[in-house]
């Protein structure tokens, strides 16, 4: 009986309407590939990169039968506040949640940090995945539960380098949320866990200007592991919290990074 539940574990994603946010590409595309891979419903949002959204969508569908496309720039907040009934419209409701979508406006010194980057960069990563949460909530006691996910980042454990003190302030508040939320979701069965990334293998990294291979290599030589992580990885994790593997556990955070 106790073996048979074991193998069970990821079943319990089958059928679960999942939507992922920033699913075009690296993390967020490994999130919803697994996902379907368990037989989840997956939204798989984008913002700009449809080439590659569709062919993540494709493969959802491939997976699990059930896959749908939803565009979106998160810094408007009318996608912001839209997004998660866009969804429901769509698949009848919402079970998961990752706030995936995320990164950095301007990777310069603190010193030259403009106003704007500071507020782009804090409106996509906690703003964004405040608003998604604060409409998924009502779907999800609904349902008589779900689960979020978010993403976040080391570096909020560190405070980020001279070049990313905001990206790495707006994330460490997302891990806030996450505490937040798991305490007030917790009597409807909502839980909430952030992972934070360490440094992956993605297109992140060069879509930063002034990041270069010099510095990705500098970053490496921290990582007691000493490499950097695959998308997958993260997904591993992932799937394992919004399983019944994630059933006990709500408002942590976890790192995977290596060492780091
Ligand atoms: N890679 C790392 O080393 C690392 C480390 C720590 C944390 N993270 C976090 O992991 C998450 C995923 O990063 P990744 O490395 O997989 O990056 P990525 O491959 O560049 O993917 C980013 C995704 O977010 C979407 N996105 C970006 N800006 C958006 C906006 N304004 N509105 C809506 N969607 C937006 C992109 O959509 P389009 O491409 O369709 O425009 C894309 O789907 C982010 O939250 C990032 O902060 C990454």
């Amino acid at each position: 009986m106790r073996e048979e539940k074991r193998k069970s574990m990821f079943n319990s994603l089958k059928g679960k309407r999942a939507l992922v946010t920033g699913a075009s590409t690296g993390i967020g595309a490994a999130i919803a590939e697994q996902l379907a891979m368990h037989g989840a419903q997956v939204g798989v949002h984008y913002r700009s990169n449809l080439k590659d959204a569709q062919a993540v969508v494709d493969r959802v569908r491939s997976l699990s039968g059930w896959g749908e496309l939803f565009q979106g720039d998160l810094l408007d907040i009318t996608v912001q506040q839209n997004l998660i009934r866009n969804f429901v419209d769509a698949c009848g409701g919402i079970e998961i949640l990752v706030n995936n979508a995320g990164g950095i406006y301007d990777y310069v010194h603190f010193s030259e940090l403009n106003e704007k980057s500071w507020d782009n960069t804090f409106n996509l990563n906690v703003k964004a995945p405040f608003f998604l949460i604060k409409e998924a909530f009502p779907h999800m006691k609904k349902n008589g539960g779900g689960k979020i996910v978010n993403i976040t980042t080391v570096s909020a454990k560190y405070g980020g380098s001279s070049h990313n003190l905001h990206y790495a302030a707006s994330k460490s508040a997302l891990d806030t949320l996450t505490i937040g939320f798991a305490r007030e979701g917790a009597k409807h069965k909502i839980l909430a866990n952030s992972i934070r990334c360490g440094l992956i293998e993605t297109g992140m990294q060069k879509k930063i200007p002034g990041y270069t291979e010099k510095l990705f290599k500098q970053r490496l030589n921290l990582i007691p592991l000493q490499r950097a992580g695959t998308p997958d990885d993260i997904a591993r994790m992932a799937i394992f919290l919004l399983s019944e593997c994630g059933d006990f556990i709500t408002g942590q955070i976890f790192s995977v990074s290596g060492g780091d």
